[in-house]
């Protein structure tokens, strides 16, 4: 006779039901705005919701952003930039004027569910040579002393959000993981921190790199689907990367004493132009699959259960650094105006599908163009295009892009209207020396996914709009008569 009564396995499956619906309440989503022409937050917010979005994680803690999440019950990771960590790791005064205006005020005015302070991001990135190494420890601490101290510590985490090269494997395999060598202490100092703080560990975890920057990755196990050939560890089986890397994590944590730490995956996803492998065929596959894959509640070998993850991103981002690739500006599962790239059920619309934001205003139907008449070696093209392209965005034009097949007469015709619909459509934006020409005929191929964008109406936000509006004649009379 067992010691488990029906009665017992009954609620005990209840139990595990209800942990499970408790420890996870769907999927989250990354909010970045680093975006020549962001849409307002009311717009992304209503994104949020209609698409049922319970969890968003913000890169900073901008004031409109943070109220405008006010209500709506959604669980907010505000974020320390980078360049703030000095700050605040080097003064407890500064982390607790950052707590009182970026946590409490929001919580206590504006009624916004904060859950997470991501202190820092990636902030052991190689290509920081190190910069952040000695202050996100202090910066980590002194916010945690500040939530407390201001009474935050039950509702909300402190955390730090990696990159998942601050593990390794010693083998190959997830079993041999551990800390790099090089920051093995300052990871065991913060891990142990977020340990004591009943806090999380946050890893970013991107199969797409791994593919980017190894030609022989084996694509199938970059995806969800099992059709990659599984990768034995000691007779456990890995069918995906994403589990393989997680389970790194795992590993290593448990080997330095800390097998319980919660882990959140902080961005997952995969963009979908800027590269050969980056179209909205592979980032449905790969989204879609992981939905899936966590859907069941499963988890990792390591980690049997629910997966705590925020995709990247919501909305692509023009004015990302495409130092990493020029696929960085394209990370969105909404384009920049808040359009649905590609079907993508997430399991909490009724219909299954994404739904697209609503009431985006938008500039006028035109385009820039180069002139017809202009010859393609005309001496004013090329430093034309490469003007335009530098400060505009060209990531679509590369070989497997989404316009990689456009002409030379597209191919600047797209540089061109890029920098045009960046200004604004500005006249003076078009006036590459008598080379360019304004169009209200659509350049976009009628074949393919090459679209020639019209841009959307600048928001300046709430506070900024007549500093950085340049006044029309009626409010110039209009302050003036006030003044009188
Ligand atoms: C609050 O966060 C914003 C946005 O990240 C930042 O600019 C500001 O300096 C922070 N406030 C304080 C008092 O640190
Ligand atoms: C890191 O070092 C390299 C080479 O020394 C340099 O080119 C790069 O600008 C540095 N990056 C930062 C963020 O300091
Ligand atoms: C179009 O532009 C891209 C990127 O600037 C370049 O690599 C490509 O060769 C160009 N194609 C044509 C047909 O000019
Ligand atoms: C533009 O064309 C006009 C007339 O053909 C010519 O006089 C002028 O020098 C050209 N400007 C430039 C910048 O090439």
């Amino acid at each position: 006779m067992g010691w488990v009564t029906v009665a017992d396995r009954v609620n005990i499956g209840l139990v595990c039901l209800f942990m499970m619906l408790w420890s996870v309440s769907g999927i989250g989503v990354n909010w970045g705005t680093q975006a020549s022409h962001p849409l307002p937050p009311d717009t992304m917010v209503r994104l949020l919701r209609d698409n049922g979005f319970q969890r968003v994680k913000l890169f900073d803690a901008d004031y409109d952003t943070l109220k405008t999440l006010g209500k709506t019950g959604i669980e907010v990771m505000v974020g320390i930039p980078n360049d703030m960590l000095a700050i605040v790791g080097g003064s407890m005064k500064a982390a607790e004027k950052w707590v009182a205006k970026n946590v409490t005020q929001h919580i206590t005015s504006n009624n916004v569910n904060i859950r997470y302070v991501a202190v820092g991001n990636e902030p052991f990135l190689e290509t920081y040579n190190g910069s952040y190494l000695g202050i996100t420890f202090p910066a980590l601490r002194n916010i945690q002393l500040a939530l407390v101290k201001a009474g935050h510590n039950n509702q909300v985490k402190v955390t730090v959000p990696l990159n998942a090269d601050v593990y390794e494997s010693t083998n190959g395999s997830p079993s041999g993981g551990d800390f790099r060598a090089d920051i093995h202490d300052i990871m065991l100092t913060i891990v142990n921190f977020l340990s004591l703080s009943s806090a999380p560990f946050t890893v970013n975890i991107y199969p797409f790199i791994s593919l980017y920057s190894d030609p022989n990755f084996p694509v199938e196990y970059a995806f969800f689907d099992g059709n990659a050939s599984p990768v034995s560890d000691g007779g456990t089986l890995y069918y995906n990367m994403f589990d393989a890397n997680l389970d790194t994590l795992a590993h290593a944590l448990q080997k330095n004493g800390f097998a319980d730490l919660p882990i959140i995956v902080g961005e997952i996803g995969w963009p979908t132009d800027g590269d050969r492998n980056a179209n909205t065929e592979y980032a449905r596959r790969f989204n879609q699959g992981f939905m899936s894959h966590i859907s069941g509640g499963r988890g990792t070998p390591m980690r049997p259960g629910p997966i705590d993850a925020y995709l990247f991103s919501l909305i692509d981002e023009d004015s990302k650094s495409i130092a990493p690739g020029n696929f960085e500006r394209h990370w969105g599962i909404f384009t920049f105006d808040g359009q649905a790239k590609y079907p993508l059920n997430l399991g909490t619309t009724n219909s299954g599908a994404l739904i697209s934001a609503k009431g985006v205003q938008y500039l006028e139907r035109k385009w820039c163009v180069m002139k017809p008449s202009v010859r393609l070696d005309d001496p004013q093209v090329e430093p034309s295009v490469s003007f335009a392209c530098g400060l505009a965005d060209c990531t679509c034009l590369g070989y497997g892009t989404s316009c990689g097949n456009l002409d030379a007469w597209g191919n600047i015709s797209y540089a061109f209207n890029s920098y045009f619909q960046k200004n604004n459509q500005r006249e003076d934006a078009c006036k590459f020396p008598n080379v360019s020409m304004i169009t209200k005929a659509d350049p976009s191929p009628r074949d393919g996914n090459c679209k020639f964008n019209i841009m959307i109406q600048p928001y300046y936000g709430s506070a900024g709009w007549y500093a950085r509006k340049p006044l029309g004649l009626t409010s110039v009379l209009l302050i003036f008569s006030l003044v009188l």
